[in-house]
């Protein structure tokens, strides 16, 4: 299962990379939003140059004629930007686009199973369902990812189920457990897999007994 974190803070994908977990970066207008009165493109030039992986770009027009422009913009960046586009008509027109053109796209904001194929038909590298926010609601996010992992095996689509939408660690195991190719994670989550208080506690007990012991 290849790891990306979901973030655009240069900060946090340094650290990620430090700890040598990461295969990949995703982000979206919030969080490039969250990052003050950067340079677009200037900023996702320095996360390609940081991360050899795939760095997905999301384009903000909603008509597919402005998606293609962005994206085509975008693709000259770097050989590893992938085009995010969003799961609507407009958006699946644009992927099928990119494709045919040998660029990459992530499509985004996918909420379930029926979307997920069109995604896939459509030519889409990757497919995000967001499961948090379908938790949010009261939805199973997670019975959404089962469903997309079922039906791309049923057909042998090559479209990658990217996990987006993280919000705890089990969302990771869970996700792992059904197959899932891919899971972008916030950097604070990447912090709590490695997490477990008993690990603390034992490093904290041997610790304490070979201090005692005076063994040099
Ligand atoms: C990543 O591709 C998505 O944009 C992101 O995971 C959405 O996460 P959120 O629901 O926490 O905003």
């Amino acid at each position: 299962m290849k790891f990306f974190i979901d973030t655009a803070n240069l900060s946090e994908i340094k650290q990620a990379m430090e700890m040598g977990l990461i295969d990949g970066v995703t982000t979206n207008p919030s969080l490039m939003a969250k990052e003050g009165k950067i340079d677009f493109k200037k900023h996702i030039a320095k996360i390609c140059e940081m991360v050899p992986g795939d760095i997905s770009a999301e384009v903000t027009s909603l008509d597919s004629e402005g998606m293609l422009k962005e994206g085509r913009e975008f693709a000259k960046i770097a050989s590893n930007v992938v085009i995010k586009c969003p799961l609507t008509l407009e958006g699946l027109k644009a992927t099928r686009i990119f494709r045919e053109e040998g660029t990459k796209v992530n499509v985004t904001l996918c909420f379930s199973a029926a979307q997920a194929l069109l995604a896939a038909k459509a030519g889409a590298s990757y497919i995000s369902p967001f499961i948090g926010r379908l938790d949010d609601i009261g939805q199973n996010g997670m019975q959404l990812i089962s469903d997309i992992v079922q039906i791309y095996e049923n057909y042998d689509f090559e479209t990658q189920v990217l996990v987006a939408s993280v919000r705890s660690p089990m969302h990771i195991v869970d996700s792992a457990l059904l197959g899932a190719d891919v899971a972008t994670i916030p950097f604070k989550i990447i912090q709590q897999l490695a997490t477990h208080p008993l690990t603390d506690k034992g490093l904290d007990a041997f610790t304490a007994d070979w201090k005692k012991s005076g063994i040099k």
